[in-house]
């Protein structure tokens, strides 16, 4: 019978006898897959374990402490954080189209890891032979199944890894869904917050600013989403959302009044979302009450925000995310 429990002791086995004496490497996103998958092979083979954490600063307030200091206390994992936050940035710089947008980030990403594999690569002990994959049960039957599918879409993976795998992958999630995975999760003892972290698309709040990146705009965004996430939690509502992502349109400016002054500031777009599986969702009924307060707080809190909107738009024909 399913438990939590017979899951980690039998894949804890498992990856045991597929990895032997050598090393692993893994790559830790923030997201639950990463997280989880780590965990077990840390479980598994302990420091012959390195995660690498790259800090693209396209992440949520808190995402990256949350990584750098819960999730190594609760896992004891060994973790390389590479800080390519400057770097990010400057790749960034002056760009809107969307998929351009994607495309450095995701190149940026594996040169990155990239190095780190090599310093890991380069530090005294057994072959690292090992490449740890969050791949689930749902990934394995859309890649057309079948051992070493290793037939990871690229959408879905800033993650998304070097072409010239010289690396075996360890996949310990390749049975589970997702409900299965938070489980197990749960069971390693990982933060509720990594746990329970709605999906979050690989290339971050950079497809969430309309408009060209830089570290003022992020830091506009990530106080807005950081309300709107403490907002949906104290109403109890999380559960009910699939993903709602918090729009900055940084290419639009409206006038607003704000005490005796005009205003003349950006739109927060919420985008509240139902879902099954991202392939269709629904726009969410949210409480009025619940949307007065995320306004509130967030023109009186956010500067230069003075306008905040809500998209109820299903997909199809509005996509989840903006970009
Ligand atoms: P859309 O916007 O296409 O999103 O309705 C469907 C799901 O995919 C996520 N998403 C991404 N995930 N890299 C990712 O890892 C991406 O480039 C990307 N774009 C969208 C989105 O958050 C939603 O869950």
């Amino acid at each position: 019978t399913w438990t939590s429990v017979n899951i980690v002791e039998e894949q804890v086995e498992k990856i045991r006898a597929e990895v032997g004496d050598a090393r692993v490497i893994s790559a830790l996103s923030g997201g639950v897959d990463s997280a989880v998958s780590t965990a077990l092979v840390q479980r598994a083979v302990g420091d012959r374990l390195t995660a690498v954490f790259v800090d693209h600063g396209l992440l949520r307030e808190g995402e990256a402490e949350q990584v750098e200091r819960d999730y190594v206390e609760a896992t004891g994992v060994d973790l390389k954080v590479v800080d390519a936050r400057e770097r990010f940035l400057g790749h960034l710089d002056g760009v809107s189209d969307p998929e351009t947008k994607r495309k450095i980030i995701g190149r940026e990403f594996i040169r990155v890891f990239e190095e780190a594999e090599r310093e890991v690569l380069a530090t005294p002990g057994p072959p690292v032979k090992f490449l740890v994959q969050g791949t689930l049960y749902p990934d394995v039957v859309e890649s057309g199944g079948g051992e070493g599918a290793a037939n990871i879409k690229s959408h879905h993976n800033v993650g998304g890894l070097p072409e010239d795998l010289e690396f075996s992958l360890v996949e310990p999630l390749r049975t589970l869904f997702k409900d299965e995975v938070r489980e197990v999760g749960r069971q390693l003892g990982i933060p509720e917050a990594i746990v329970g972290r709605h999906p979050f698309p690989g290339p971050g709040l950079a497809i969430r600013i309309v408009g060209a990146v830089d570290a003022e705009r992020l830091a506009i965004l990530r106080r807005a989403d950081a309300i709107v996430r403490e907002e949906t939690t104290a109403a109890g509502l999380d559960g009910d959302i699939w993903q709602f992502p918090v729009v900055l349109l940084a290419d639009v400016r409206s006038v607003g009044v704000q005490g005796d002054g005009r205003t003349y500031g950006h739109p927060i777009v919420l985008r509240p979302v139902s879902s099954e599986d991202a392939m269709t969702a629904d726009w969410s009924r949210l409480p009025y009450e619940l949307l007065e307060r995320i306004s509130t707080r967030i023109t009186n809190e956010v500067e230069d925000v003075n306008r905040v909107v809500l998209d109820i738009t299903s997909k199809p024909p509005g996509t989840i995310e903006w970009e």
